[in-house]
């Protein structure tokens, strides 16, 4: 499994998601691709801070990586938000748009900034091995409802330990 075509197909998948919350017809339905869309980005975001940038952390990617981290928190702010609050509430859909916007800048970046040049830089056989950690992990999370740990996530990047 190579990390980039792993990653790249939850990007396909979660924007799939977002094109049905649009279409969904009932508050239950809503409500339900929601859940499935924060379950996929706190998994996808999890899988990206804790194998994926580490192993690739290096040159001028640097500081694009640390931007990523800055823009999965502020998507993490509107999960966390979405997730206190009821679909038939008049901000929900907005904020649906607002972090599917954020989703979408997300991609492009990675899919034109960063996969390049990890591809350009690395051998097969090593993301080979990243996406095969990556899908273990990702696996390992969407049994146990990741998107209950973004408010917790979002707290402690809030207050970080001195
Ligand atoms: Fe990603």
């Amino acid at each position: 499994m190579n990390a980039i075509e792993l990653l790249k197909s939850q990007h396909q998948e979660v924007m799939g998601l977002f094109d049905q919350i649009e279409e969904s017809e009932s508050e239950e339905e809503c409500l339900a691709l929601f859940e499935q869309i924060a379950d996929a980005l706190a998994a996808h975001t999890t899988i990206e801070e804790k194998i994926f940038y580490p192993a690739i952390y290096a040159g001028d990617l640097k500081d694009k990586l640390d931007e990523a981290v800055e823009e999965h928190l502020a998507a993490k702010r509107t999960i966390a938000d979405l997730l206190n609050m009821p679909p038939n509430d008049d901000q929900f859909d907005a904020k649906i748009k607002v972090l599917r916007e954020q989703i979408e800048h997300h991609v492009e970046e990675e899919e034109n900034e960063v996969f390049p040049r990890v591809k350009a830089s690395f051998e097969d056989v090593e993301l080979e091995e990243y996406g095969t950690q990556m899908r273990e992990m990702f696996d390992d999370l969407m049994t146990q409802e990741p998107r209950k740990n973004v408010p917790n996530e979002v707290a402690e990047a809030a207050s970080p330990p001195r």
